[in-house]
């Protein structure tokens, strides 16, 4: 699968995919150190990979073990080809059992912070310290190796975390460098494309942006696209490319489902219209929403009865916009790997949600998603690239269920009046407090809960609303945010004397996993 343009850079990395979460984690850490890499499937026969010219080969990892029947394997000739190859965890394992080694299962799996001790501080290993903190993720690990390989480093309980091979261009490591918690593993990397590999770094996010409208040009030739408006940042972006692609065979759509936040549909609007000169479609189904939820309290069916009202909107308005073939979708990656849509490879499956699948196939159209292989943050440094205001680029992301999913149990009209007079006080103190664009995405949540409280001289008995902040690179994993008790404080305050019917605010302090970032 292609990462960004074919053939922009004559320098590139291919990742070969072994089912592994990480797989588009490793192809950005490579991207953000300015070298084009594609991601494709782990048994591409090696003399396809030569014909790819890669300046470096990288294994993933992946949940199987390289003993199992079954197990996904890659063409050990590979090996062979003089290009270099980083292996990391899975891909460490069948790189050394393929030149002589042995994997075994460990006792007990190892899973979270290890402290690493290095060995020989050169090479792959260059520039860190003598013990540093990695991540590791395994049940087998490599137990021997053949003579022909040097241990560069080891953990208390892997005595070969980091090899290499002495005689060809191969390299392991049996935790993983890819992810935040090796804060170091940055430099590894580093080290691998431009020590090892011989890379110049000469790619960057514009070619992304440029190849990517010639590309949407080629697929789409001179046929109509119709997009989906959210109001948030990746579908913003995705119209922003198609437009400078295809102008005004472009329509938008934007469906106001009455689940948007206070004022949003006015601002998306104005920001649009500022912005942009295609056609737009304003659908206001509020009301058919409604009808749809009321009486619905479980989350999953509030989200698929919202997914179908949403693509029966659609398509009774994109039926109006003549000759459209194509659907764009802001689809990133996580929405992709939390779908287990991923890719070509075996990744696993963690959640079904999101906008993935469904809608084109439904409306007979054909798919174009330019952002599914980028993380959110490349998304808003796409938007700035071309030159998409900044309220809108910094948006925090918002769910296409909108806030159906924040008003916990069955969703009304007055319930959903409430949710966004606190959620518009939460945002907007953390936006006066200066920490919008320090945290990731803050709301607020309306619970099915209501619980005493005492006004004046009077009992009440009213809403509770929690408050979620989190803060995330990659909304795959998040932290609560650690926010300052006096703006907690007026937050609460404000909530609590101006939103009527709510006399209880908490805070959310559970971060992902095991919860997730929203409520439902
Ligand atoms: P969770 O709750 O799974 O959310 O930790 C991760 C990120 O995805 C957003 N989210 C959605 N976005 N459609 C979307 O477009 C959805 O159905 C959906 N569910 C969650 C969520 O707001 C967070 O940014």
């Amino acid at each position: 699968m292609q990462v960004a343009g074919e053939g922009i850079s004559d320098e590139k990395i291919l990742v070969l995919d072994f089912g592994s979460q990480y797989a588009q984690l490793i192809a950005r850490r490579v991207r953000e150190q300015n070298v084009y890499c594609e991601i494709v499937r782990h048994d591409l026969p090696a003399d396809v990979i030569r014909k790819k010219k890669p300046c470096g080969i990288i294994l993933s990892g992946g949940p199987s073990s390289v003993y199992e029947a079954g197990a996904p394997k890659c063409d050990p000739d590979l090996f062979r080809l003089g290009i270099p190859v980083l292996g990391i965890c899975y891909g460490m394992q069948l790189a050394c059992e393929s030149l002589g080694g042995q994997v075994e299962h460990c006792e007990s799996r190892e899973y979270g912070r290890a402290a690493l001790r290095i060995s020989e501080p050169a090479g792959l290993m260059a520039g860190l310290p003598h013990e540093m903190d990695v991540w590791m993720s395994h049940g087998d690990q490599v137990s021997s190796v053949s003579e022909d390989f040097q241990p560069l480093a080891a953990t208390a309980s892997c005595p070969y975390a980091a090899v290499r091979h002495l005689r060809l261009p191969v390299f392991g490591l049996q935790f993983h460098p890819e992810v935040t918690h090796t804060p170091l593993g940055g430099t590894i990397l580093h080290n691998f494309l431009y020590a090892v590999c011989g890379c110049e770094g000469r790619w960057h996010l514009t070619d992304f942006a440029e190849q990517t409208i010639l590309r949407l040009r080629e697929q789409v030739g001179d046929q109509r696209v119709v997009c989906g408006l959210s109001g948030g940042v990746d579908s913003a972006v995705t119209a922003a490319l198609l437009y400078k692609a295809i102008g005004p065979q472009l329509s938008c759509i934007l469906v106001d489902n009455g689940l948007l936040r206070k004022d949003e549909q006015a601002a998306v609007l104005a920001e649009f219209t500022n912005h942009f000169k295609a056609d737009l479609h304003v659908v206001r189904a509020e009301d058919r929403f409604l009808q749809q939820l009321a009486g619905i309290t479980e989350p999953q069916e509030k989200r698929r009865r919202i997914g179908y009202l949403f693509i029966e909107c659609f398509k009774e308005e994109a039926a109006k916009i003549e000759d459209a073939r194509y659907l764009a979708q802001g689809t990133l990656y996580p929405d992709v790997i939390e779908s287990g849509a991923a890719v070509d490879g075996p990744a696993a499956t963690i959640k079904l949600h999101h906008n993935v699948g469904g809608l084109p196939e439904q409306l007979g159209f054909d798919l174009v998603e330019p952002l599914r292989d980028l993380f959110k943050d490349e998304v808003r440094k796409l938007g700035e690239e071309l030159g998409l205001p900044e309220q809108l680029v910094w948006r925090h992301p918002f769910p296409g269920p909108g806030l159906a999913v924040r008003c916990l149990g069955e969703v009304t009209k007055d319930k959903l009046d409430v949710l966004r007079e606190a959620d518009h006080i939460v945002v907007s103190e953390i936006k006066a407090a200066g920490l919008y664009r320090q945290t990731s995405q803050v709301f607020a949540v309306l619970l099915p809960v209501q619980s005493v409280g005492v006004m004046g001289d009077a009992r009440t008995y009213e809403n509770a609303v929690a408050i979620r902040s989190v803060n995330t690179d990659d909304f795959m994993t998040a932290d609560w945010s650690h926010l300052p008790y006096e703006l907690l404080a007026r937050i609460s305050n404000r909530i609590i004397n101006e939103v009527r019917g709510v006399n209880r605010v908490c805070y959310d302090i559970s971060s992902k996993p095991p919860a997730t970032i929203e409520w439902e």
